[in-house]
């Protein structure tokens, strides 16, 4: 099948112009001016902007926590997704008492039937011996070129320095890239225990335990730990002013380190945890202050951080009351878990349909990024660091064909009714968004129209990544 996109004005991570696009079965197959095919349906994308599909290089679906579940799985989270204008989407995968290779079975056969948009995982590094350090070296074979190491989460997910260091170093020998969470566990652990023997248990506390200096430190430790090993990095979900200077630095160094940042961190402070639905904004690292959010808009504006994820890890704000999802009743356990207790809060949000829209309105139109850099960040970066660069990210012969028709007149007061996640509450409720997508294809077929879903379980593809790039 065939379909022609005409008369848009295409935008990359490099250039705008007016074009047309061909897409042949699954692959764009010609980008140009005034093109013909008698055989393809053509899309009249006049005054509508033509970008590659957002990639997502991080998301919880289905993710065990605190006894209950990220409530998006791997096909409602996906549908959320592109309904948001993204068509990729990069998971964690938990690292349990078995083979790494086993852990990844388990969670591509949980994945795989349900999956509506293309997908690939990052392994969780949380145990590590000789026969751990021995199974990273065979991640590449299946197609997983990324590991994620903790230095906070005690006793459950943190590894210790002289861990990350090995871990790093297999990773180099291996060209897989290493993905950091950046908090200093043991702070936190004095912190937490501290407030809660002192009665502090309301959601803020949630940020107060965990300060932005152990972010910053970590940030600075991660960096020249791979410093030694001749490895890179790429810190996930930085929030703080600090971290941003110290990427900055590293960089500057020369160093091979790469940061992501988050929606949430841009927008959101610890005053919204002080909120009575302070729950909902309870993630970790915690959102900081309106100084954060501006350096770290200071950090994309320049180029310092090169990716736009969201870490959606979405809980219900009251998992007792059902929502309807497709025209049935659901409720997960949620928020509410904590209700007295903050260290009992699942910590995550709900972002993976939000991050284009709202990034669009409040980055590029509000002139604080570009629309080239909000490709790059929410596209073709993602593509190259994760090594899925040019078949993703890309509007190229040849590459997938990926594609959002974006309409940038659209208005709307956003919120829950349009971001489709299978949640009961959005942090961008009553915002006025002007633009959004308006048709989105996954490897050529049209998976969401207007406000209709056309994906279905199963569509979705395991993508086997090549090499990481740097940037
Ligand atoms: O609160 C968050 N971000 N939950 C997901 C786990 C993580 O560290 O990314
Ligand atoms: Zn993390
Ligand atoms: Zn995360």
């Amino acid at each position: 099948m065939k379909t022609l996109i005409k008369s848009g004005t295409i935008i990359t991570s490099s250039e705008t112009f007016q074009g047309d696009i061909l897409i042949d079965g699954e692959r764009i197959r010609l980008i140009g001016k005034n093109l013909d095919d008698a055989g393809a349906q053509v899309v009249d994308a006049a005054g509508k902007l033509i970008m590659p599909g957002g990639i997502d290089p991080h998301v919880h679906l289905d993710l065990p926590m605190f006894g209950t579940v990220s409530s998006d799985d791997h096909y409602t989270g996906h549908k959320a997704a592109a309904y948001g204008g993204t068509t990729t989407v990069m998971d964690f995968v938990p690292q349990g008492d078995r083979k790494l290779e086993e852990d990844i079975e388990i969670w591509r056969n949980k994945a795989n039937p349900k999956a509506a948009i293309d997908y690939s995982f990052h392994m969780n590094i949380t145990r590590l011996d000789n026969q751990v350090e021995k199974e990273i070296s065979h991640l590449s074979g299946l197609g997983i070129n990324t590991v994620k190491v903790f230095m906070a989460y005690n006793e459950r997910l943190r590894l210790n320095d002289g861990e990350i260091f090995r871990v790093l170093r297999i990773a180099k020998e291996n060209g897989l890239l290493t993905l950091l969470h950046a908090e200093n566990g043991d702070v936190v652990d004095i912190l937490t225990a501290e407030a809660l023997q002192a009665g502090k248990t309301s959601p803020e506390w949630h940020a107060h335990t965990r300060p932005a200096w152990g972010a910053v430190e970590t940030f600075l430790r991660g960096s020249a730990l791979a410093a030694q090993a001749g490895a890179p990095i790429y810190v996930v979900h930085m929030n703080t002013a600090g971290e941003v200077e110290q990427l900055r630095y590293v960089r500057q160094k020369g160093l091979p380190v790469m940061g992501e940042t988050c929606p949430a961190y841009l927008f959101f402070t610890t005053d919204h945890l002080r909120q009575p639905d302070g729950a909902k904004w309870i993630c970790s690292p915690p959102l900081r202050t309106t100084e954060d959010n501006q350096e770290l808009w200071n950090g994309l504006a320049d180029d310092s951080i090169q990716t736009i994820g969201t870490d959606h890890c979405p809980f219900f704000f009251d998992g007792k009351k059902p929502i309807i999802y497709e025209n049935e009743e659901i409720a997960i356990p949620g928020k509410e878990l904590g209700a007295n207790d903050f260290t009992k809060i699942p910590n995550g949000l709900p972002g993976v349909g939000d991050r284009m829209p709202i990034m669009w309105t409040y980055g590029v139109r509000s002139g604080k990024i570009t629309a080239n850099q909000f490709v790059a960040k929410t596209s073709t970066n993602i593509a190259k660091i994760f090594g899925l660069y040019p078949r993703k990210g890309a509007l190229l012969p040849g590459a997938d064909a990926d594609i959002v028709v974006w309409d940038p007149d659209r208005r709307l007061t956003y919120g829950v009714a349009y971001s489709h996640h299978r949640t009961d509450y959005n942090l961008f409720e009553d915002w006025e968004l002007v633009g959004f997508p308006e048709k989105v294809f996954l490897r050529g077929r049209m998976i969401v129209d207007g406000d209709r879903w056309l994906g279905k379980p199963g569509m979705g593809e395991f993508l086997i990544r090549g090499n990481p790039q740097i940037l």
